[in-house]
């Protein structure tokens, strides 16, 4: 019995390894079945527009990211055959189901949400979209049956909220209207730091880029902040240490790190060389598809057909439950 797997990214700049290890590469080998053995998946990737529209509100950079964001998805191996590839924003259900859920969600209750706590401790004016944000997820997440939701940690209570919605409309409407879903989270990458060793995220610029040149790898390599991890350490660079094995396996590592201990510039050189030899393919895969603009519109309307009848289906059932149909 294939399984249902949903997932997405918001297109609010380009995507870093930090989002790909911790995520994207699971939409891939999920869709290319090496997940566990046993299981397959129905995989639905999406462009997270809307939950994006609260940062990004510039209309040339939301078309330029939205696109950017479907190249990145092929040039990583989605496949249009084997996955639906869409945009939020193309299948409207989704922001109609976060409406129902709006009357059944407290405020109380999404005052809890992580994201929410870090913005009124910085004390920022959110606004609503960025309050009502989990709900919108729960949305994007339950329209589809969705079975896994392969994230970084960073998202797992999101994933929480959306089963806790689930039961409550299941309970309130005395319907068994939405199956309740699971986060697929790599212990491994399930937070991958960033240049700085904090978490790696667009907004504290520590990133690398999952497509970044040649020249970008070596800024951002050169940037790590080495802290020799304390006398127990032996001179293992913490941060460099931690990025390279993302790439190559402690094994392979071992004697690079033991010959050079303390050595950091010819271990940062070495973490550029694979990196870069990870990176340089699909920078070139990616370069590739991006000359071809209309396939990637093709990708989203045909992604748009086939998301649309699945989201509308499960919407009717909704509706039929609350009884305005
Ligand atoms: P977004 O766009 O912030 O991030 C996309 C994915 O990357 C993961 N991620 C990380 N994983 C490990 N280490 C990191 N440093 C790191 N930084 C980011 C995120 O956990 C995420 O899986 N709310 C979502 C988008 C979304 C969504 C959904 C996801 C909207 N609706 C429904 C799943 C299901 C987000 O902001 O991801």
């Amino acid at each position: 019995m294939k399984k249902n797997l949903l997932s997405g990214v918001k297109p609010t700049g380009r995507p870093h390894i930090g989002n790909y290890f911790g995520a994207m590469k699971q939409f891939v080998d999920l869709q290319d079945g090496r997940g566990q053995a046993s299981d397959s998946y129905d995989c639905h990737l999406f462009v997270a527009d809307y939950h994006a529209l609260n940062l990004i509100q510039d209309a040339e950079q939301m078309r330029q990211l939205t696109l950017d964001l479907v190249l990145d998805y092929l040039a990583i191996g989605l496949d249009p055959k084997k996955s639906i590839i869409f945009k939020q924003s193309d299948v409207p259900a989704h922001t109609e189901l976060a409406w129902i859920f709006d009357t059944i969600v407290t405020m109380p209750y999404l005052m809890r949400a992580h994201a929410y706590k870090d913005a009124e401790a910085k004390n920022k004016e959110i606004n609503v979209g960025t309050f009502n944000y989990p709900v919108l997820m729960a949305a994007d997440i339950l329209l589809y049956d969705t079975d896994v939701v392969p994230v970084g940690q960073d998202q797992k209570q999101h994933v929480e909220y959306a089963r806790d919605i689930a039961l409550k409309f299941n309970h309130i409407f005395k319907s068994e209207t939405f199956k309740l879903p699971e986060p697929i989270i790599l212990e491994s990458v399930a937070t991958v730091p960033g240049i700085d060793g904090r978490k790696m995220s667009k907004s504290y610029n520590n990133t690398i880029p999952l497509f970044a040149t040649r020249e970008e790898i070596q800024k951002a390599v050169m940037a790590i902040v080495t802290d020799s991890g304390g006398p127990e350490a032996g001179g293992v660079p913490t941060n460099v240490f931690v990025m390279h094995k993302l790439f190559k396996s402690e094994a392979e590592l071992k004697p690079l790190y033991e010959t050079n201990a303390g050595k950091y510039k010819i271990l940062k050189e070495a973490l550029v060389e694979d990196i870069d030899a990870f990176i340089k393919p699909l920078r070139e895969r990616r370069e590739k598809l991006a000359s071809d603009v209309k396939n990637v519109i093709k990708v989203l309307e045909d992604g748009a057909n086939n998301a649309n009848i699945k989201a509308n289906a499960k919407l009717l059932e909704a509706k039929k439950a609350i009884g305005v149909i």
